[in-house]
């Protein structure tokens, strides 16, 4: 065919389209992509479960953009089903990352945390409490978690790596039990726990926490205070009990993609 019959038939085709509604034209496409798998070449691997054909002739770029997010029109499907009819995973984690606790202990906190006691508070596999071990001076670190299963692999880990368990301790507890700790601490580190809490426990704790964490210590969170006390409805109470501080190792901030590390914050207990 010459450019000019290709032409000719393409405004054939227009004419034909321009009767049809959305859905006829849809009925249409469907129609002609079960028509037109390829077994050889470049798009042999192009099946009906994976290939979904759109005429770019008829729909250009900006109108695949709208069908896609309108929900007409699907980019991905699930290799297991088929199904067109998928989401984006949400990620997340709950233990703090190698490079969150480096930013914790060599930009966030001072450099010298000789006869401070830290506190991780509900400390899983153990991560911040390895972390206080191994990157700083900290005299005492005291990781308490209500889940036993998670202090025996916790108790294991020291074990292996011979940590001293003069300077290292697990407490299998739930930490409303341990004022006496709380008290006793300079440095808190909490991530988030609102999957492990209901709203109510959520809330009592931050209200242990304003009773029992003494002045002058510094508390170190994953998400805002702000953040976290007006989801709970409970800036209020806590209004002038934190001052945010910036970081103490401000000279070391160079050495970390900053931006990967706003959502940690630190606080002073006034
Ligand atoms: C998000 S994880 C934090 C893990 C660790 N701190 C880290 O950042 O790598 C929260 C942990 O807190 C524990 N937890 C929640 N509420 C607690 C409570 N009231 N007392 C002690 N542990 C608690 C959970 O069992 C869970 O293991």
């Amino acid at each position: 065919m010459t450019d000019e019959s290709v032409l000719g038939t393409k405004s054939r085709i227009l004419d034909l389209f321009s009767d049809l509604n959305e859905a006829d034209l849809q009925n249409i496409e469907s129609w002609i992509s079960s028509q037109s798998y390829k077994k050889v070449g470049d798009q042999a691997d192009c099946t009906k479960e994976n290939t979904c054909h759109v005429d770019e002739f008829l729909y250009d770029d900006q109108e695949v953009d709208k069908l896609v997010k309108s929900g007409k029109l699907s980019r991905f499907y699930c290799t297991d089903c088929m199904s067109r009819g998928i989401n984006e995973l949400i990620f997340i984690s709950h233990s703090m990352s190698k490079q969150a606790l480096m930013y914790i202990f060599y930009v966030l906190l001072p450099n010298d945390l000789e006869e401070k006691q830290i506190l991780d508070v509900g400390s899983r596999l153990g991560a911040v409490l390895y972390g206080a071990y191994y990157l700083s001076n900290a005299s005492s670190i005291v990781g308490v978690e209500m889940n036993k299963d998670f202090c025996e692999i916790q108790e294991k880990t020291l074990k292996k790596f011979s940590m001293d368990p003069n300077k290292i301790k697990i407490v299998n507890s739930d930490i409303l039990e341990r004022c006496d700790i709380v008290q006793n601490s300079n440095i808190i580190i909490i991530n988030v726990l609102d999957f492990f809490v209901d709203t109510e426990k959520h809330k009592e704790m931050w209200y242990f926490f304003k009773k029992y964490i003494k002045k002058g210590s510094y508390l170190v969170s994953n998400r805002s205070m702000d953040e976290t006390l007006s989801a709970l409805q409970m800036s209020e109470d806590m209004m002038e009990w934190l001052t945010i501080c910036k970081p103490n190792q401000l000279e070391h901030e160079i050495f970390f993609d900053v931006e990967g590390y706003s959502e940690l914050f630190l606080y002073t207990v006034n």
